[in-house]
């Protein structure tokens, strides 16, 4: 691609025919899910009740690859797959800079982002089920959107528990659930017997994403109908975000780019891994540095021990190795609301452990102020959790300016920020506070020893 062409897009037939799995690629083989009770490994079946039968395979699955069914590619092409690869020329300008920025537009879906990736294969698989209803939580209100608009694609009813400080910070979102025709309630609510007792310790609780899944959770075992779709954190979520790394691949190939860094915003980390995971399994790019960014105010990755969890609050799913800050962390109310998860996904977890992927935290205020040099310059109006991503990618290139080097730096733009002007208006009005000191709240559990 020349300097003055800005776009890489593909044929709709380059939409990838298969996902690309990472956990044959680890070096170790996963520390499996235990039961809480036992602390033995899970039982498949006991997450079948939970989750479709198919997610439960692929959750597991040593595959390489997995064929990505027909009707789910078919309904990626409608909601705007394969997604452009954007040449970041205005802010190669903007920094002066000798890099070569590119971002994956990922803020291109309907919905506003990447989580369609995943809902859309999720209710799926449910619907082929015989399932009728799905339950799940949502932080910023992005992956509620994209279960949302799947359910109706497939013709499933949805229920989405919505953290509250999200809700209030963006209500139109929930209007956007609605509109797709899902029924949505602030977490926590009185829906739910853990929601009660929540509201009933801490009437003004913020909610957190943990509440949010113990609610989804306690509302899809007690109605026969329901099954629980997830957005992120789990193998099979990040294998079915794995078609942005692999249209990544070839539209860098078609520019003649070689990445030196691959960056991804991390909450639970299922963007990361989407464009990350297929470049990691393949040879070619052993020499590339993959960095996920994450907030100050819940670092899981930065901060949070390697260790046996729950994913959720109350303690409702199977216990799970990551680096976590404990099942109890309630992280300040920031605006990248889909950062704030207490943990982060098993086989990201590995992969820092192997020393395959670097971390990096971030304070709200410089991770904004990015955003806005990256709007002015390329007109796009990023989330505020791709805005860490953009910071990063914005230190990099600072960095080959010093160096004097044409470094190529490929960033997730997971989705767009249409729904957070209020967290814009506070940075521009000067009312944005700083992330709050955070503390580590450990948990009660003694698996770590005994696992
Ligand atoms: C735009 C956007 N980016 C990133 C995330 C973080 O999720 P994950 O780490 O799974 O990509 C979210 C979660 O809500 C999101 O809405």
């Amino acid at each position: 691609m020349t300097r003055k062409v800005s776009r890489v897009l593909l044929d709709l037939d380059e939409v990838p025919k298969n996902y690309v799995n990472i956990l044959p690629h680890l070096k170790e083989p996963l520390a499996p899910p235990l039961n809480p009770g036992t602390r033995e490994p899970i039982d498949p079946d006991a997450l079948m009740a939970i989750f479709a039968v198919e997610c439960v395979k692929q959750e597991m699955t040593m595959e390489k690859t997995v064929p990505i069914p027909d009707e789910v590619r078919e309904a990626y092409m409608r909601y705007g797959r394969p997604t452009p690869l954007q040449r970041a020329l205005g802010l190669e300008d903007a920094l002066n800079t000798p890099a070569r920025i590119y971002y994956k537009r990922e803020d291109a879906s309907p919905t506003g982002s990447h989580k369609l990736n995943t809902a859309i294969a999720q209710a799926y698989y449910a619907r082929n089920e015989g399932v009728t209803r799905l339950a799940t939580e949502t932080g910023a209100g992005q992956w509620g959107s994209a279960v949302a608009l799947s359910c109706a694609h497939f013709g499933l009813k949805a229920m989405v528990y919505m953290v509250r400080v999200s809700l209030e910070q963006k209500g139109y979102r929930g209007t956007m659930m609605r509109s797709y025709g899902a029924e949505i309630v602030p977490s926590p609510s009185d829906r739910t017997e853990f929601g009660k007792r929540i509201k009933a310790e801490r009437p003004d609780h913020p909610g957190t994403l943990g509440i949010a899944i113990s609610e989804a959770l306690e509302d899809t075992v007690n109605n026969e109908d329901t099954k629980y779709t997830i957005g992120s954190v789990l193998n099979h979520v990040l294998l079915h975000q794995s078609v942005i790394g692999q249209e990544t691949i070839v539209q860098l190939e078609k520019d003649d780019a070689m990445p030196d860094a691959i960056i991804g915003c991390v909450g639970g980390g299922s963007n990361f891994a989407g464009i990350a995971y297929p470049f990691m399994a393949d040879g070619r790019y052993a020499s590339t540095e993959f960095i996920g960014v994450e907030p100050t105010a819940c670092p899981s990755m930065t901060k949070g021990p390697y260790k046996y969890d729950f994913g959720d609050t109350a303690g409702m799913t199977p216990m799970i190795k990551m680096h976590s800050l404990g099942k109890d962390f309630t992280p300040p109310p920031i605006h990248a609301g889909g950062l704030r998860y207490h943990g982060v996904a098993p086989t990201i977890s590995a992969l820092l452990n192997e020393g395959r992927i670097r971390a990096i935290a971030y304070d709200q205020i410089p991770v904004l102020e990015s955003a806005l040099v990256f709007a002015k310059a390329e007109g796009v109006m990023p989330a505020p959790e791709s805005a860490h991503a953009i910071k990063a990618a914005i230190d990099a290139a600072r960095d080959a300016k010093k160096a004097g080097e044409e470094r190529i730096i490929v960033f997730n733009l997971s989705g767009h920020g249409h729904f957070d002007m209020g967290a814009y208006a506070a940075l521009m009005d000067g009312v944005l506070a700083t992330e709050a000191a955070t503390t580590v709240v450990e948990q009660e559990t003694k698996i770590e020893q005994s696992a």
